[in-house]
């Protein structure tokens, strides 16, 4: 049978303080809701019903383009009368013959495997319900059972006193047949202490009617917390990096520390990989075998070949480090750079769109941009390719085995032969050939006892 997941998303997190809708509000740099439109997707849902209230302009607008696809449906909430009322919003479009399963949008880091489990315990003629026991259960609805079988689920504002000491807690999540959660919905109403349609109310009608519902838990309690205020949001997103650096070390990484460490998107590993404090890994990167990061490390789409080496303090983005590279510390490394093996940059050194060629080094101080760099090139301290004349940016082109003296300024478009030697503190503007010294600077002249000027 096909899986619908009604994600509900319409609260206004008045409590974000904020002019973003709650469920945008990210997780390692993606919206909560992302994240649970991502687990809906690992459970191979067919259809996903996003119920939204508030910002459906922005939501669109935040959404990345790979959140978008044809399972994926908006619908309109227009005022929020209850989970029961969110949930029946999708009615319309829920087929009789399907299953149903209903996430939170700012509850974003329920396990996989845990959802899993849920869809599993369902009986045939029944649905099932995720709880959880907490030692202090106030304010969630609390699991009623009647010789050990669920029979409904009471709020914590309409429970007796004798059902306030439950401390089964719903979590709002929920598995059931289309068939069933229509006609349930449709009987909802909203005579309770909060006159909301709440969706709870489905389960006293589901025993009701004789049908079993049965319970799945969560590993850990966060699993199934959600974000209300920034200071919750924070603590989800300690949760979540704690969960991703606790995987790296189980594949093999070490890590320095591994409360210190950000993910933001995808870290890929070979074996001996080793991490030091403070880094941020974002979007897709890869990490060969034996790579070292260095502390305080910002590394964005790129992909670190085995045995290379960043030291501290480097950013590197859209740029592939080959094999037995080093970088850093304090090495820049923008996008569209490549560092063919055995390279290396060292401090102060900014990469542009450049290829430095195997075994080439810029130890210090230096601007490559626009450059394509051969092998055995060794770039002297404070070298600059002037790249960009106002307007319009040009290539400098180095041949392998070039030397190029400390302080020289490269003129582009300009291109050095292969073993050229250019003199330190030259302006080159000019093509220089294969095995030429260029030179191009002012002659030094020394006067012969020269006075200091004095104060007047
Ligand atoms: C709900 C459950 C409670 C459970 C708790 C877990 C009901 C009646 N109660 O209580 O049993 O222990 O969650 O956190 O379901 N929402 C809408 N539209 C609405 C109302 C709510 O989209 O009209 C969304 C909210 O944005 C939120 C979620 O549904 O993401 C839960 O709503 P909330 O008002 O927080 O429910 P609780 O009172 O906490
Ligand atoms: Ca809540």
């Amino acid at each position: 049978m096909s899986l619908s997941v009604v994600i509900l998303a319409a609260g206004k997190g008045t409590r974000m303080r904020s002019s973003l809708p709650k469920v945008l509000h990210a997780i390692a740099d993606k919206p909560m809701v992302s994240h649970v439109i991502d687990s809906a997707r690992q459970l191979g849902a067919v259809n996903i019903y996003v119920v939204y209230g508030f910002g459906g302009e922005v939501l669109k607008a935040t959404l990345t383009s790979e959140n978008f696809g044809d399972d994926l449906t908006f619908i309109e909430q227009k005022e929020q009368l209850g989970t029961g009322h969110a949930v029946d919003q999708a009615s319309p479009y829920l087929k009789e013959d399907e299953d149903v399963l209903v996430l939170y949008g700012d509850v974003p880091l329920t396990k996989v495997s845990t959802l899993e489990s849920l869809l599993k315990v369902k009986p045939e003629n029944g649905m099932s319900l995720l709880t959880v026991h907490l030692a202090n259960p106030t304010g969630y609805g609390r699991i009623v059972r009647t010789d050990g079988e669920v029979v409904g689920i009471i709020e914590q504002k309409d429970a007796a006193p004798e059902q306030l000491l439950i401390n089964e807690a719903n979590t709002g999540i929920l598995y059931a047949y289309g068939g069933d959660l229509k006609r349930w919905l449709s009987g909802l109403s909203n005579d309770n202490a909060q006159g909301e349609y709440y969706l709870t109310d489905i389960i006293a009608s589901a025993h009701s009617e004789g049908k079993t519902i049965a319970t799945a838990h969560p590993e850990t309690e966060i699993e199934v917390e959600g974000a209300n205020n920034r200071v919750q949001l924070a603590a989800l997103e300690r949760a979540y990096q704690a969960r991703l650096a606790e995987q790296l070390m189980i594949d093999g990484a070490s890590l320095r520390d591994p409360a210190r460490i950000d993910i933001r998107g995808s870290l890929t590993i070979g074996s001996e990989v080793s991490i030091d404090v403070n880094c941020i890994f974002e979007g897709s990167v890869i990490l060969g075998s034996n790579v070292k990061i260095g502390a305080n490390c910002i590394l964005k789409n790129c992909n670190i070949s085995d045995n290379a080496e960043i030291k501290p303090n480097s950013i590197i983005e859209e740029a592939n480090i080959g094999e037995n590279c080093s970088a850093g510390p304090f090495a820049r490394i923008r996008p569209g750079s490549v560092m063919n093996k055995d390279s290396h940059v060292g401090n102060f050194v900014e990469m542009k769109k450049t290829t430095l060629g195997e075994g080439s080094k810029a130890g210090h101080l230096t601007y490559l941009g626009d450059a394509l760099i051969g092998q055995n090139v060794n770039v002297g301290a404070g070298t600059i390719t002037c790249n960009y004349d106002g307007v319009n940016k040009f290539k400098t082109v180095i041949d392998d085995n070039a030397f190029i003296g400390s302080n020289s300024s490269l003129v582009a478009p300009v291109s050095i032969g292969a073993s050229a030697t250019i003199g330190a503190g030259s302006v080159i503007a000019k093509n220089v050939e294969q095995e030429d010294l260029a030179v191009a600077r002012g002659k030094q002249r020394n006067i012969k006892n020269w006075a200091r000027p004095t104060k007047n």
